[in-house]
């Protein structure tokens, strides 16, 4: 899922994402509800109408960007309260608010609310807020199906339990436990090193329904999207692809590269020769570095457009992979070529 954090994957029309091979879109009730609000997106024809993406949309539901972008926080089992990180008004999340937003906002998918605890946090501090997590996912799955908008409405749990392996299976049975729409694997890629991402990623989505959708939320990277099918998972969304690209930071099947460095000021092919997108069918790798070097607002809209439709056809390619039996060979030639940093 292409990220849209602010009703908006950036730089990009929703023609151009759609165009790219984007399905599903993510944005973040977060920032949503503080600006410009849940009232005025839902009286703009909720955020299909407002951003103009008709295809599906997946909500995240606050309590994670309200930890990591709020000050002041203050969690206790009612909910969340945070500081804005725009005008330092103070605000209140509750799993019944979060999930109210979210139906107010018009999304296809909402997740729960949730608490992602930072990497490192004691055992005792990482079960106080799984066992949080599932009183609130119970509490959120109560208003969804009250609310009205179940069916229509996916609603996703999320499972937590931080980089403790027992508590990962406590977590994944209470949550299932639950009959959510679809099931996320969330807390993870917060700092733990890549053995550990896998590794939970694995052990989770092994515990997962076969028939329900399995997202792995904030991933990721090339290498990730390709380590993450390998082990269940069917969904992920990042901001990394587009983010990267703001810098210039650019994929190919050799790589992660950097279009700015001087050994593409003379390049007369595309960046990735092998890429379909309209960058790389129209302008050289010299014109893209041309263009960071300049300042240009074009580089950052094209090195964006190639990223989405890098990763948006890597997943193409793995369906395809699988559903011919081959996705073995796929992730392993995929893998033994990509080399994640330009050095
Ligand atoms: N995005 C990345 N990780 C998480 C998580 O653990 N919870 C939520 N709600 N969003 C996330
Ligand atoms: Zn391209």
């Amino acid at each position: 899922m292409p990220v849209a954090t602010q009703a908006t994957v950036k730089s990009l029309t929703p023609e151009e994402v759609a165009g790219i091979g984007g399905r599903v879109v993510l944005s973040n009730a977060y920032h949503l509800y503080l600006r410009p609000g849940v009232q005025t997106v839902s009286s703009l024809g909720g955020l299909h109408g407002f951003m103009r993406w008709p295809g599906p949309i997946l909500t995240d539901s606050g309590g994670f960007q309200a930890f990591s972008m709020g000050s002041l926080r203050k969690v206790t089992d009612a909910g969340i309260r945070f500081r804005s990180h725009l005008d330092g008004s103070e605000h209140h999340f509750t799993p019944e608010l979060a999930t109210m937003n979210q139906v107010g906002l018009g999304a296809d998918i909402i997740m729960c609310f949730d608490q992602c605890i930072a990497y490192g946090a004691s055992e005792r501090q990482v079960r106080q807020a799984m066992e949080r997590t599932h009183r609130w996912a119970a509490q959120c799955h109560r208003v969804h199906r009250d609310s009205g908008a179940w069916p229509g409405r996916a609603l996703f749990g999320i499972v937590q339990g931080g980089t403790f392996s027992h508590l990962r299976d406590e977590s994944t049975q209470a949550i299932t436990a639950i009959p959510f729409d679809g099931y996320a694997v969330g807390g993870l890629a917060v700092g733990e090193d890549k053995e550990q991402l896998y590794g939970f990623t694995g052990q989770v989505a092994a515990q997962l329904p076969q028939d329900k959708p399995r997202y792995l939320m904030g991933v990721g990277s090339p290498e990730d999207l390709v380590e993450g099918v390998a082990r269940g998972i069917d969904m992920f969304d990042c901001a990394l692809p587009t983010r990267v690209a703001r810098n210039g930071a650019m994929f190919t099947p050799d790589g992660r590269v950097d279009v700015t460095k001087r050994r593409f000021a003379e390049q007369h092919g595309p960046v990735d020769e092998e890429c379909d997108c309209y960058a790389c069918a129209n302008y050289s790798a010299a014109y893209v570095h041309h263009l960071f070097r300049a300042k240009e607002i074009l580089g950052l809209r094209l090195a964006s457009t190639h990223n989405l439709r890098f990763v948006l056809r890597l997943m193409e390619r793995i369906r395809e992979a699988i559903l011919e039996e081959r996705f073995t060979s796929f992730s392993r030639e995929f893998l033994d070529r990509y080399r994640p940093t330009d050095e």
